[in-house]
């Protein structure tokens, strides 16, 4: 097992993970689960950590991940009393996390929160980081907090079960992990398939470059920002399938951004094809919305100001610099 240690916790990584933390130093324990992570997820944690807890349950999917069921989590947890010496457990994806996370914070001012991160973008991205909260009015993660959880347990036995789309949403994360800081981490994934992806390696390796910036830069200030690399436009794009009732997979969405945010970077045209050209043969790319549509979206994005929006652009493969600011105009030429 690998320890990563953040700034006031530890994310341990690997098949001993699950008994990794004390989980008999709190009084009350609940888990939330939906109900795919309830069926493939949860039997293997009860297993390895023989805990007792209250199960929570919220429908699975991006459309839920709203105040309505953070209201669904307050009120269990108020019925059963649950007080500051309880613990909340999110075992799921990063709906589950994010969510959980927040509502945990906000419960009485903060109860204590741990992630068991079951998709592979929970693992390398999501869980790690303290970013938490929920999508209002159409508005991707609009209501939220940064605080962190106590542990991160990451066992990549959970990807057994994980669909295969899925699993390639996650992988977006990580080849944006290897565009915006390691070029030998793009060269590594590029030539493996995903069959013979070794996981355990990969969250390994994009755990350590998520940690060292979110560590430097925790309320997103400045080198923060690289993470959002494909993520200006990958936003917008979700935001904009979400309204029209055909919701896209976050990593179809942040495949297709980091194509467009590639070729308004100031890289040669060689590395733009390579980039291009691996996207597109991995995953399975939305059709580009208008990019009027786009750019309205854009401008709600709390990232953005006035008429400019923001990008993280590349260098280079394997290098990234933040605050590319492009007028409407300018996007639009
Ligand atoms: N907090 C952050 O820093 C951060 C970063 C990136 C993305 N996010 C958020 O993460 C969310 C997307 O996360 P996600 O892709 O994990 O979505 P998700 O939580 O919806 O999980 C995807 C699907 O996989 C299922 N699933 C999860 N683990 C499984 C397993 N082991 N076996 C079988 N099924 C499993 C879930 O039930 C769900 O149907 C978005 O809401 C996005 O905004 C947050």
């Amino acid at each position: 097992m690998k320890e990563v240690k953040a700034s006031d916790y530890s994310i341990f990584i690997g098949q001993e993970s699950l008994q990794a933390y004390d989980f008999n130093s709190y009084k009350q324990l609940a888990i939330l689960v939906d109900e795919n992570t309830k069926r493939d997820c949860l039997p293997i944690f009860l297993k390895a950590t023989n805990i007792d807890a209250i199960l929570i349950e919220i429908p699975s999917g991006e459309e839920h991940k709203n105040l309505e069921k953070c209201q669904l989590i307050w009120n269990l947890l108020s019925s059963y009393h649950f007080d500051r010496n309880s613990l909340l457990i999110n075992l799921g994806g990063g709906v589950v996390g994010d969510m959980g996370g927040f509502a945990a914070s906000t419960y009485k001012r903060g109860i204590d929160f741990i992630q068991i991160p079951t998709s592979l973008l929970a693992m390398v991205d999501s869980s790690v980081g303290g970013k938490l909260g929920v999508d209002f009015a159409y508005l991707k993660n609009q209501i939220g907090v940064f605080n962190n959880p106590k542990a991160v347990l990451i066992n990549p036995v959970f990807l057994n079960s994980l669909p295969k789309n899925q699993l390639l949403s996650g992988f977006a994360e990580v080849v944006k992990h290897a565009l915006i800081a390691d070029k030998r981490y793009w060269k590594e994934i590029k030539i493996t398939p995903l069959e013979k992806m070794n996981w355990e390696s990969i969250i390994l390796q994009s755990v350590i470059i998520k940690n060292i910036i979110v560590t430097q830069d925790p309320l997103e200030k400045g080198e923060r920002k690289k993470l959002n690399f494909g993520h200006t436009f990958g936003h917008a794009i979700e935001s904009f399938y979400l309204k029209l009732g055909k919701p896209v997979l976050h990593g179809e969405a942040i495949s297709l951004g980091m194509i467009l945010e590639s070729n308004l970077s100031k890289i040669n045209n060689e590395e733009k094809l390579e980039i291009a050209s691996f996207i597109s043969n991995t995953f399975s790319i939305p059709k580009k919305p208008p990019l009027r549509a786009l750019l309205e979206w854009m401008k709600s994005d709390k990232k953005n100001r006035k008429e400019k929006i923001n990008f993280t652009l590349l260098n280079g493969i394997g290098s990234s610099i933040i605050n590319q600011e492009f007028t409407f105009d300018e996007l639009l030429d």
